[in-house]
């Protein structure tokens, strides 16, 4: 194995540690931090990731409530849900588990979400500021894990070419947006499905982040020698060797691309415990707000 492995857990472990000293301070002001978490629908992958999220508030002896309604719930309802959530002084952070279901308006839920509770940083609001470089908003977690990681790694982007792969408005997008802030001032290009001759794109990374969603996707062949690569994806594919008759594996495939990376993330335990942690730090960080008003 040539490359440095990037092992986001540790990295989410310590973070966890700071928040359980913030998370302390908060409990002798009075305040318990409070996430709740929206499914719609029994998605299994949705239903692990909130489980998981769940899990993470109750460790860190945080406030979680899990809503978890049916597929067929009528999007009035949702925004019902959401607007109680907005007015309970317990919850300080809200999230809707993406993808909600087709006949549901993705983009009147998130902006039904107070901004300030906005823990997902998906809000219209807290996009913007992100975009413009403004202090005050929430950041995505799964962008600001690996931001935080490379920091952690001591991986500087700086004047480096950032390759990211995929474009949603989870991972791509906002993970371009951060990095080419300046003071974080990567060079960064972003590739998606109609990108014409990817691997030429991708060969010409100093750090190439993949959030595409598609299982072993970035093969060796598309990464340049002593490359840093960092893998959001998360994808199921069947192994009837394995109990489950599944697993999960990202969007590089690992094996061979750890021969050519200078540095790489696993899948598990790579950028998933950042994301979960980075979600905590901005609960954390709506909670500390909530007494400043
Ligand atoms: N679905 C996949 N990733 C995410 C995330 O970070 N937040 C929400 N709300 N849904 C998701």
């Amino acid at each position: 194995m040539g490359a440095r492995l990037l092992e986001g857990k540790e990295v989410a472990d310590r973070i966890g540690k700071d928040l359980a000293v913030r998370i302390a301070a908060l409990k002798e002001k009075g305040v318990v931090p409070g996430l709740a978490v929206i499914i719609v629908g029994d998605d299994p992958a949705s239903v692990s990731y909130v489980t998981m999220k769940g899990k993470a508030c109750q460790d860190l002896g945080m406030y979680s409530l899990t809503v978890r309604e049916p597929a067929d719930l009528r999007e009035e309802a949702l925004l019902h849900l959401i607007d109680e959530l907005n007015r309970d002084p317990k919850v300080h952070g809200i999230l809707v588990q993406l993808p909600v279901p087709g006949h549901i308006d993705v983009g009147k839920v998130i902006a039904a979400i107070d901004p300030k509770k906005d823990v997902d940083g998906f809000h219209p609001t807290n996009v913007g500021k992100m975009l413009i470089g403004e202090d005050g908003g929430f950041l995505p977690a799964t962008p600001y894990g690996i931001h935080v990681m490379l920091s952690a790694y001591g991986i500087d982007v700086a004047g480096k070419h950032v390759v990211v792969v995929g474009r949603s408005n989870i991972v791509g997008k906002p993970m371009a947006a951060m990095l080419m802030q300046k003071g974080i001032d990567a060079t960064v290009t972003v590739c998606h499905s109609r990108t014409r001759d990817l691997k030429a794109m991708t060969l010409q990374a100093d750090v190439l982040i993949s959030g595409i969603g598609k299982a072993l996707f970035i093969t060796a062949d598309m990464v340049k020698e002593g490359a840093v690569v960092a893998d959001a994806g998360s994808n199921r594919i069947d192994d009837p060797s394995t109990p489950k008759g599944y697993r999960f594996v990202g969007d590089v495939d690992f094996d061979n691309v750890k021969e050519k990376a200078s540095a790489i993330t696993p899948v598990p335990k790579g950028v998933g415990p950042m994301t979960i942690v980075m979600l905590m730090s901005n609960t954390v960080l709506a909670a500390e707000g909530s007494l400043e008003r």
